[in-house]
């Protein structure tokens, strides 16, 4: 049995946690190709700082002399073009993999407009492990709000603690302090994967990097002679903070830059990144050699559309699910899906584009100065030159949709049990004033989602299980026991929306356009697409099925950035007997109970 707990009415609470967010702004400065600074060296302390840089500027001496520039430049590229190690051990032996990461405010310019960034570098570490592995990441903030990194993807059986979702599974790592996340990768999950900040629209700034899980079970391994990790991401010149607080006040952002105002309308990012730059990145390959290229959209807003000039792209791999290879020319890939593809480096030596390209008509608000091709440059057999490579001539429709879903055939087939409940959930924008002004909101059902002050949800379920109240901000559907569940999602907004399910792989049993109709709707129970973040299509619904033996509270919410911090987003709570038996780390209710307002359990 399921129990929806959203109390009928809206609260009157009005503290989105996003418009709470006070991060040091700086003004932009135009100035190219310089690179992220690292760690402390870097680290400028709220305005202080930043006027020291603008005036080392001013003075001439250059970021890289007043600061001091290591040899060691954060971008990842220096060290290795981000090809994956081909020496790295796959194994089914499980090991410990320790990481740290330091995350503070530093001065980068990705797209050659400098601002401040959040980051440890950028893109962030790889993490790269086996499965089966004991993964333990120990995250120091020095940013001047709380943070947390939330494992997307990782299934965090027993470890519902660690998924690092801020107001839901954590409270936020106060700054100044740090945090060990400490989990064991499970021994059935391998591909590609990410991490992330999950405190408001923090990761948008550029707390966010690859977490790659290998094994030999994999249906794919063996399958391709090298790895090469390419990371998408729309990019934004200021700090999401200030553009957030302009995307829920209700003027909406400064459309001055944008031909008008636009209440409710989500910022138009300033450019298109591939590992971390604009139109700078390379891959210097080896001819004749099977790479396969693992896709990330770590972006806040934007599809792309991946493609590389006269190479086909033979798609292996979805969200850690093995596909029956299918060649394609371009894959449009939405934020926080991944993909695997096989490129052979089979034709002319020389250099191609790479391109990624920003599907800006999904946007409600266009910005002219955005370049939406975003290019890399793929070399192999040749020293890299600029490359003159004709795109392809065949388009792939722009619907702001996934890859067809036929396209999606996981290579161990597996059909889902029958379903034993099932919710109908509606998500909409609507204009409220439950704040004082007019805002344009997201709601799923009647509820739109804050991280309120209130007892952190999994410390309270951990202690008082199924007769945990929820506040009237969140939508929580609870089973107690293990259920086959269905949830059907229908969609009353025009854009389409990547969803993202926290510590499940779900099934795709239907899609369509309208309302979904009990009996009319099409259901495919026959080897559907198993992922983590699915497309919703504006206007349209998706049914998802997931089974609901996963103990813990689980988000499931757009992952739009703008979206999620509007209130995009319901629970799952599973399993609540088993949640009181969970060994919470008590550095976890601690650094809850130091938040301002003091979140003490019972
Ligand atoms: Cu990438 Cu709530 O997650």
């Amino acid at each position: 049995m399921s129990t929806l707990v959203p109390p009928s009415k809206e609260g009157s609470s009005n503290d989105h946690e996003d418009l709470a967010l006070k991060e040091a702004r700086i003004t932009p400065i135009r100035r190219s190709g310089f690179p992220i600074g690292r760690r402390k060296l870097f680290v400028i302390t709220g305005i202080a700082g930043a006027v020291a840089i603008v005036l080392a500027l001013a003075l001439g001496l250059g970021l890289g002399l007043g600061l001091k520039k290591t040899s060691n430049s954060s971008y990842v590229t220096t060290n290795s073009s981000f090809l994956l190690d081909p020496n790295f051990v796959v194994t089914s032996t499980p090991t410990t993999r320790y990481y740290e990461f330091v995350i503070s405010e530093a001065v980068g310019s990705p797209d050659g407009f400098q601002r401040t960034m959040l980051v440890d570098q950028f893109p962030g570490p790889l993490i790269e492990v086996n499965s089966g592995d004991e993964l333990v990441v120990n995250v120091f903030n020095q940013l001047p709000n709380g943070t947390t990194i939330h494992w997307h993807g990782q299934l965090q059986n027993g470890t519902n603690y660690m998924d690092g979702t801020n107001g839901i599974t954590q409270c936020p790592i106060p700054p100044g302090m740090n945090f060990t996340y400490h989990f064991t990768i499970n021994p059935n999950q391998y591909g590609t994967f990410w991490y992330h900040a999950h405190a408001s629209t923090q990761y948008t700034d550029g707390i966010y990097g690859p977490l790659i899980i290998h094994s030999p079970s994999e249906p794919i391994y063996g399958q391709y002679d090298r790895e090469a990790l390419v990371i998408l991401s729309d990019w934004y010149d200021v700090m999401s903070s200030g553009l957030l607080t302009q995307y829920l006040s209700t003027a909406g952002i400064d459309g001055s830059n944008y031909g008008g105002v636009n209440p409710g309308a989500e910022p138009p990012p300033d450019s298109g990144l591939i590992n971390g730059k604009m139109n700078g990145s390379s891959f210097d390959l080896q001819p004749n050699l099977r790479y396969r290229l693992r896709l990330i959209n770590m972006g806040t807003l934007t599809e792309f559309m991946f493609s590389v000039d006269s190479h086909v792209l033979s798609v292996v791999e979805a969200d850690g699910t093995s596909l029956v290879p299918v060649d394609v020319h371009r894959v449009p890939i939405h934020v926080a899906q991944r993909y695997s593809v096989i490129l052979t480096t089979n034709q002319t030596a020389g250099s191609y584009n790479v391109r990624a390209e920003m599907q800006a008509t999904c946007y409600k608000l266009g910005n002219p100065n955005l370049n939406t091709m975003v290019l890399a440059t793929m070399t192999y057999g040749a020293s890299p030159t600029t490359p003159n490579s004709q795109d392809w001539s065949d388009a792939f429709p722009s619907l702001c949709l996934d890859l067809n879903n036929t396209m999606i055939v996981p290579q161990i087939p597996m059909n889902p049990p029958n379903s034993t409940d099932s919710v109908q959930v509606f998500m909409s924008f609507q204009q409220t004033t439950q704040s004082g002004g007019t805002q344009t909101l997201a709601f799923m059902n009647s509820t739109s989602w804050k991280r309120i002050a209130q007892i952190l949800p999994l410390l309270q379920m951990s202690k008082l299980g199924i007769q945990t109240t929820f506040d009237s901000s969140q939508l929580v559907v609870v089973h107690d026991n293990i259920t086959v569940f269905d949830l059907i999602l229908n969609n009353y907004d025009d854009a389409s929306h990547p969803f993202h399910l926290h510590g499940h792989v779900f099934w795709i049993i239907g899609e369509g356009d309208g309302d979904y109709l009990s009996g009319v709707s099409q259901l495919n129970t026959t080897n559907p697409p198993r992922r983590d973040t699915l497309t919703l299509p504006g206007y349209g619904w998706v049914a998802i099925r997931f089974i609901t033996d996963n103990p813990g509270l689980w988000a499931f919410h757009c992952h739009i950035g703008w979206h999620m911090a509007a209130g995009l987003l319901m629970q799952f709570a599973s399993l609540p007997s088993q949640i009181q038996q969970f060994q919470i780390p008590s550095y976890l209710s601690d650094q809850c109970a130091q938040q301002s307002g003091g979140l003490v359990v019972n």
